[in-house]
């Protein structure tokens, strides 16, 4: 069976399994090092638990940013100016989303999500707080280049890109997107996105190990999940959660680690890990200054602007997407 998910295919073979997810875990358990993609993560147990770390004492980042979004709106209208279409990729948080649109007032709105329900959702919800903002909602992959509709072709655009999401991508595939995304919203383009900052070790790793084990259970929904869709039977009570900084690529990364030899079936395939073998289920990447410049650059992105929330812990880049020009 095939079901049509905004632009991409999602292929579901007779029982109903989403192909990608088991192509991706049978690949990446069959590897030494196995790893899954962090996106399996988010299935509605898995977007549940995230929507539960953001509001975590020891998980700053979703305040932080919000703290720059809060108290910044007078420079965000003074660097980007007022009549753009906002082109969000992602649904569009509910509080973040409406700070920025009410310190800039664009002409339009335009939030890109391959998740048609969570895009007609919060569409709606924006819709209702900003009646007289014109709305184009587009069921996409915004990971690939978005026809943006008609009706904004000839606004000046400004990319909105929240949430560090891009730190979750090696640096491959977070220079592919930002490409990507140069190339939906054109030349003379900007982009507000945010990047989480590099920091004291024991500050991330508590983020990404909060005492109350709601990131555990976020992780560990991995296994339940592979179970459950993909006709598993890992034992889940062997594995634990664990969030490691890895100094030289500057990112945290969550593993799944096993307590003991175990051997385990998923879609009919074996598999065996010994104590202390892990999972490696999520990558966080954190920046500085001269690293988040580099990303953006490397993609065509020239930065014109970074805000910080008032405890220095979260960025906000400003950058624009400029013709190309001859250079040494
Ligand atoms: C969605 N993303 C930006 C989160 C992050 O901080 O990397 C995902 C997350 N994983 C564990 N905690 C939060």
């Amino acid at each position: 069976m095939t079901t049509q998910q905004g632009l991409k295919l999602v292929e579901r073979d007779e029982e109903g399994v989403d192909t990608a997810f088991r192509a991706d875990v049978l690949e990446g358990l069959s590897q030494s090092q196995k790893a899954t993609p962090a996106r399996w993560l988010y299935d509605d147990a898995g977007s549940q638990l995230f929507e539960d770390i953001t509001q975590l004492p020891e998980y700053y980042p979703t305040r932080a940013e919000t703290d720059i979004l809060r108290t910044r709106g007078a420079e965000f209208a003074d660097m980007i100016g007022s009549g753009r279409a906002v082109v969000e990729f992602g649904s569009g948080s509910s509080v973040k989303t409406p700070l920025l649109l009410s310190a800039i007032a664009p002409a339009a709105y335009v939030p890109l999500d391959i998740s048609g329900d969570f895009l007609r959702a919060a569409a709606d919800e924006l819709a209702g707080k900003f009646p007289d903002l014109p709305v184009y909602p587009v069921e996409a992959d915004f990971m690939r280049t978005v026809a943006l509709p008609d009706e904004v072709a000839d606004m000046p655009k400004l990319g909105f890109f929240p949430g560090s999401t891009i730190g979750n991508m090696v640096a491959r595939t977070a220079v592919d997107l930002l490409r990507n995304m140069r190339e939906t919203l054109g030349v003379g383009a900007k982009l507000l996105i945010g990047m989480d900052l590099i920091k004291d070790e024991d500050v991330l790793i508590a983020a990404y190990d909060d005492a109350a084990g709601v990131t555990a259970q976020f992780n560990i929904n991995l296994l339940h999940r592979i179970n459950r869709e993909l006709d598993g039977d890992i034992p889940v009570d062997a594995f634990v959660h664990e969030a490691r900084w890895h100094d030289e690529y500057a990112r945290i990364e969550m593993h799944l680690v096993a307590q003991r030899d175990i051997t385990f079936d998923v879609s009919g395939q074996s598999f065996t890990m010994t104590e202390g073998d892990t999972i490696h289920t999520e990558n966080s990447h954190k920046f500085d200054r001269r690293t988040s410049n580099m990303l953006l650059l490397a993609a065509g992105w020239e930065p014109q602007e970074r805000w910080l929330d008032s405890k220095e812990r979260f960025s906000l880049m400003l950058a624009e997407a400029k013709p190309p020009r001859s250079a040494p």
